[in-house]
């Protein structure tokens, strides 16, 4: 949810992180996890949730589904399944559900909701309601969904049919979003519903429909799931997110002699992207104590600083570092050399245009940027100090935090107060590990 509030970041320049932390949970496994324990059989735990709103925006769609959910801890919720047939017969009356600033939230609340008995109204703040929905839509409405949008765009109104039908869709984007929306709705499909996509996007859909006892067939790009099954209920452990250890790693990688220990990561194959982008930089990168987390892989990360040499960033290594490129943009203005990126439009249509955000804050602190249409071109060079407009996005906001660690002189950016959609504590942790970042009322 977009807040009201307005809210500034100052930066000092300079400094150096150190230290060990651990960031908060996984936004796209915390907003499965409580879609998928909502509809299970039984009562779920989950452990290491993330308490920031877009997660929280989904949890209250469940409350105000009438699923009982009680937040046991900070980070820790007890959800009440309701069991995939009582869920339809729940809420008989309309519901308007707010999905605030999140993508994902609306996105796959939109294939859940199409198989249920009841009309819903789904709406969102103002990034959320310009950003495009026919991806969703258009394959639902295949399944057999009434979706009636603004011109592909929130709010969207949903209204109950008598059956989806399974489809075997072949999407034209890389999304998560869409292939998580469309197996969602296959749970109340009648037959096989099947997605592929054009290069692998994040599982975790997939692995956590695994941990909640349905059966599902899933390869790298493909995946089936057949209508009618039940989910069982299950204790989920969220790892840290990788998305948000990502302005960390940045962070520290671009501050010769500094040195950081990231815990309990979140390291799936399908979100690593940006481990291997920084390596090939020439990053210091370990991965430490491999383990599983109810079947996502787990690792901790020690990150050291050093020189940084610019590279060409290709469509193949998008998919796996898609939320990571406003943090990458930093690193390439901090390396030897060009950095190019390409294959990245969908960093367009993300909570800003992230190429535009990021290349006009750069432009602003006196690296020489380029936008593309599919991503940028960007020259490593010294950054200065300045004023930047993070755009609502709360990624932008922090990649340009970290960003004044090499900078020769203060660094403000403007209306930051979404960080607490995915990353609510960040300045305090920043801070905890040395960045000279404080908030102010702007
Ligand atoms: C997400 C998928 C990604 C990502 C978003 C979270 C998810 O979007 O950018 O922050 O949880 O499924 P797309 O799948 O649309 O690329």
């Amino acid at each position: 949810m977009s807040s009201s509030r307005r809210l500034d970041y100052r930066v000092r320049p300079g400094g150096g992180l150190s230290g060990t932390l651990r960031v908060p949970g996984d936004k796209s496994i915390s907003h499965r996890a409580v879609m998928l324990a909502s509809l299970a059989k039984g009562s779920s735990y989950i452990q290491g949730f993330l308490a920031g709103e877009d997660c929280l925006c989904t949890m209250r769609a469940f409350q105000r589904m009438g699923v009982r959910i009680d937040q046991v801890g900070p980070t820790e919720l007890r959800v009440h399944g309701v069991g995939q047939y009582a869920l339809r017969a729940l809420t008989p009356q309309p519901v308007e559900l707010d999905m605030g600033n999140s993508g994902t939230a609306m996105r796959l609340m939109c294939g859940l909701m199409a198989g249920q008995t009841f009309s819903t109204r789904l709406i969102g703040d103002a990034s959320l309601s310009n950003r495009p929905m026919r991806r969703v839509i258009d394959p639902l409405t295949q399944m057999g969904a009434r979706i009636a949008s603004q011109d592909g765009k929130a709010p969207l109104r949903i209204d109950p049919v008598l059956a989806l039908q399974g489809i075997d869709y072949r999407s034209p984007v890389a999304s998560a979003q869409v292939k998580s929306s469309i197996l969602l709705a296959g749970l109340y499909a009648e037959g096989i519903t099947a997605v592929s996509e054009p290069e692998p996007s994040r599982d975790h859909t997939e692995r956590m429909l695994r941990t909640f006892g349905v059966r599902i067939d899933a390869q790298p790009g493909r995946a089936r799931i057949a209508g009618g099954q039940l989910l069982r209920a299950a204790n989920v452990k969220v790892p840290a997110d990788i998305s948000s250890a990502a302005f960390f790693l940045v962070g520290t990688a671009i501050t010769p002699g500094a040195r950081l220990r990231l815990l309990e990561v979140g390291v799936n194959p399908t979100r690593t992207g940006i481990i291997q982008i920084l390596q090939r930089m020439g990053a210091e990168i370990e991965l430490e104590n491999p383990r599983d987390f109810g079947g996502e892989p787990v690792a901790d990360l020690t990150v050291r600083g050093g020189r940084l040499r610019g590279i060409e960033i290709g469509r193949e290594l998008v998919a796996a570092a898609i939320d990571e490129f406003p943090a990458l943009f930093i690193a390439a203005a901090c390396a030897d050399g060009v950095t190019t990126v390409s294959g990245a439009e969908e960093l367009r249509v993300k909570e800003s245009d992230r190429i535009q955000s990021m290349v006009d804050g750069l432009s602003a602190l006196g690296i020489e940027a380029q936008a593309r249409p599919d991503g940028a071109v960007i020259r490593g060079g010294t950054l200065g100090s300045g004023e930047i407009d993070s755009r609502g996005d709360h990624r932008v906001a922090m990649s340009f935090a970290m960003a004044a660690l090499r900078a020769q002189g203060e660094i403000r950016i403007r209306d930051v107060a979404n960080v607490n959609t995915s990353f609510p504590g960040f300045a305090s942790l920043a801070a905890q590990a040395g960045l000279g970042i404080r908030e102010q009322a702007g």
